[in-house]
């Protein structure tokens, strides 16, 4: 299969990257910066399949700027699973939120999935029953506890649920699927961010194993759904 993973420079995109590779499929992989795209090719190779970074994030979109995915893409004849796994966390209350910080994370945790998603439609780069799985947040999980200072990113996720939910709607006639799993903590640069004193039992490689398991495998019963996936929540 071919797997388009974003945020792939750190932490569980990483992760998803190689346990992807680990099982045979292709990868390939979007991140702001070059600095991972060597080492996964190198993992690439000894694993015999193909690695591909391009490097881009939602202004590339933005900006129409987007010949050089979409050449990469064409060559191998488009994905079957699209992981839009980039995230942003910024942590600060509400009545101290800075404007910007939170429009940040809602372009790369909302406006970033909505239009790569769209834009592989509308490109026509969807293999006939691609999955789709958008990587949500137990903070954005309706009912789940909640903690200050993370009121943006949860909103922003709780938006990517609905989003998801939605759009399986919209595209019910479609042979794509889109499904949302709600992460607990997993130990990562952002968990450390957002609970500087809490460990998490989970790793990336760990939380990447069952992501890229749930994807593959583009359940048949499962289309709209947001699910958790959480032993616990700090
Ligand atoms: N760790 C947890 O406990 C936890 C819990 C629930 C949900 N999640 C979700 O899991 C996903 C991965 O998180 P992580 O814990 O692995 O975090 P991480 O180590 O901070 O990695 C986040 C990734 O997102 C990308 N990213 C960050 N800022 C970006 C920006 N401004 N524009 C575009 N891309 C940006 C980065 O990719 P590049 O540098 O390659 O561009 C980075 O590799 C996120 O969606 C996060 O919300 C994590």
């Amino acid at each position: 299969m071919n797997i388009l993973v974003t945020g792939i420079s750190a932490g569980i995109g990483n992760a998803i990257c190689k346990a992807a590779m680990q099982s045979n499929h292709n990868v390939i992989g979007l991140s702001r910066s070059q600095n991972a795209f060597e080492e996964l090719q190198k993992y690439a190779a000894s694993h015999q399949v193909l690695f591909k970074g391009v490097k881009f994030s939602h202004a590339h979109l933005q900006e129409e700027n987007t010949e050089e995915l979409y050449q990469v893409l064409s060559q191998i004849s488009g994905v079957d699973v699209l992981i839009n796994n980039a995230g942003l966390l910024e942590k600060q209350s509400f009545n101290e939120m800075d404007l910007h910080s939170l429009q940040r994370m809602m372009d790369v945790n909302l406006y970033y999935p909505m239009v790569l998603t769209r834009w592989l439609k509308t490109k026509a780069l969807y293999k006939e029953h691609a999955h789709i799985v958008n990587i949500g947040s137990m903070g954005g999980f309706q009912g789940s506890a909640k903690f200050p200072g993370l009121l943006g990113y949860s909103a922003s996720k709780a938006a990517l649920a609905a989003f998801t939910e939605c759009l399986a709607e919209e595209w019910h006639q479609e042979s794509v699927t889109i499904n949302c799993l709600c992460l607990g903590a997993v130990q990562t640069e952002m968990l450390s961010q957002a609970f500087p004193d809490y460990t998490a039992q989970v790793l990336p490689e760990q939380m990447a194993e069952f992501v890229v398991d749930f994807a593959i495998r583009r359940p048949s019963m499962f289309n709209g759904k947001v699910l958790p996936v959480a032993q616990n929540n700090p």
